[in-house]
């Protein structure tokens, strides 16, 4: 079988090293980058550099490319929308991309209510206008968020979120009226019923910091993206749910990194039969050009003044066609149902890796959103953030780029485009398989 990977340069090769000489000249430090080379080409889940090394990327884009690099129909909605025209500012001169989207989203959200959709840029921004609606429609001022949670970097969606380094540092005071409480961690938790000790939190919350009828809503994700993908046990998004329904809270769901079929579900939350009221999306919506949205219950999207949320670039007429070129692919190539296939393939291969060997004290996943969880000692589970960056180094040099997560950086995470075949899976996780296997020195 031809190998997918090609690395005929350490990283980075000589080209990518003069770029990158040259984005220390000009391009501001904090923005940092996790692969030093410089991408010049990408399809399906190859990523190619200028030295002509071609990586295995299991992070598409940080969970953007479910319909894998450059896609044919996804190149080709947007070469036409861009022919067509680029920018009108919906608000002022509409068009039906944007129309369609809405519709689209409507669709396919989870539940029986009828739905209505807004469209803005980023993530962030998603979570901002969320909650912004929530306040406007409650007349309340309290969001409850997780703590692992990860909402984006506007001053909103990181009050929401919830890791200092490298996220918060510097740069408080933060939103006011922004209560947290633990997230289910099945494999840290202090209880057994991780679900239980959560619910115990909730209330207390309401006795001990806010009274639950000044909270507008519980935003939260399906699984934990940034946080470590960790998967709350089955029974926890019924019961927040019902919670939400006693005190007449607002359930946010944030599907920002789990949906479009990442999950093995078009949405993650669909797997707990629970109806949010509100949801964001962006990142694999369109692959990764900037368009997100909030979906939401008909009532709740309606009930603003007309003009209270938008944006000069929301719902970008090209971005609107790329989404809707992805949202027939995912359908069409069944990606859906390959999330869950890849996720199995992903789960039994890391079970494996986990019985050689001991730094592995967990893994755990929800379709094809994986991860394990890497540990000095498994008993006491402290984290082993060292190991886990040499992990993903060793296996960058070899032509695999994975991406860490988790409050303690010790998480390694899939995040494959899901058009990669089986045959390159194997060949990145063979070389995954040998990175955690080669010894340390540390
Ligand atoms: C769950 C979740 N919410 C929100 C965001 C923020 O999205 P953006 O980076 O597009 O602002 C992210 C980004 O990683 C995310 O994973």
């Amino acid at each position: 079988m031809a190998k997918s990977i090609a690395v005929t340069h350490t990283i980075p090769g000589p080209k990518s090293k003069a770029l990158l000489d040259e984005k220390q000249r000009y391009v501001a430090n904090p923005i940092g980058i996790h692969l030093p080379a410089a991408i010049v080409s990408a399809r399906g889940a190859l990523l190619t550099d200028a030295d002509g090394n071609t990586f295995i990327d299991l992070t598409g884009g940080v969970g953007c490319l479910n319909v894998g690099h450059s896609h044919p129909r996804v190149v080709q909605a947007i070469v036409e929308q861009a022919q067509r025209f680029t920018h009108t500012d919906f608000s002022v001169a509409p068009y039906e991309p944007y129309i369609r989207l809405c519709q689209r989203l409507c669709e396919i959200a989870p539940g029986p209510r009828p739905k209505k959709a807004a469209l803005f840029n980023s993530g962030s921004e998603a979570v901002e206008n969320a909650v912004k609606i929530a306040r406007a429609v409650t007349g309340r001022p309290a969001i409850v968020a997780f703590q692992g949670a990860f909402h984006g970097r506007t001053y909103m969606s990181l009050s929401l979120t919830s890791q200092v380094e490298p996220y918060k540092k510097n740069f408080g005071p933060f939103m006011s009226e922004i209560y947290r409480v633990p997230f289910p961690y099945p494999y840290r938790s202090p209880e057994p019923d991780a679900t239980h000790w959560v619910m115990q939190h909730l209330e207390e919350l309401f006795t001990s910091h806010v009274q639950a009828d000044r909270v507008a809503a519980i935003v939260a994700e399906p699984v934990l993206g940034e946080g470590g993908f960790v998967v709350p046990p089955p029974d926890f998004f019924p019961k927040l749910r019902a919670l939400a329904d006693r005190y007449r809270i607002l359930l946010i769901m944030d599907e920002i990194q789990t949906g479009i079929g990442r999950t093995g579900k078009m949405f993650a939350i669909e797997h707990s039969g629970v109806e949010p009221d509100l949801m964001t999306v962006a990142k694999s919506i369109a692959v990764g050009l900037p368009v997100s949205a909030v979906i939401g219950a008909r009532e709740i999207m309606d009930a603003l003044p007309e003009g209270a949320i938008g944006g000069t670039y929301v719902g970008n007429p090209v971005a609107c066609q790329a989404a809707l070129a992805v949202l027939d692919i995912m359908k069409e190539e069944n990606l859906v149902a390959r999330a869950a296939a890849l996720g199995e393939r992903l789960l039994a291969r890391f079970g494996a890796i986990q019985r050689r060997s001991a730094l592995v004290g967990d893994v755990r996943g929800l379709g094809a959103m994986v991860a394990m969880e890497l540990v000095k000692d498994r008993r006491t589970k402290e984290p082993a953030p060292i190991e886990t960056g040499e992990i993903i180094r060793r296996a960058m040099q070899r032509g695999v780029l994975l991406l860490r997560a988790g409050l303690y950086s010790n998480v390694i995470r899939i995040l494959t485009p899901l058009v990669i075949t089986d045959a390159q899976l194997d060949e990145a996780l063979d070389v995954l398989e040998d990175a955690v296997l080669q010894p340390f020195t540390t």
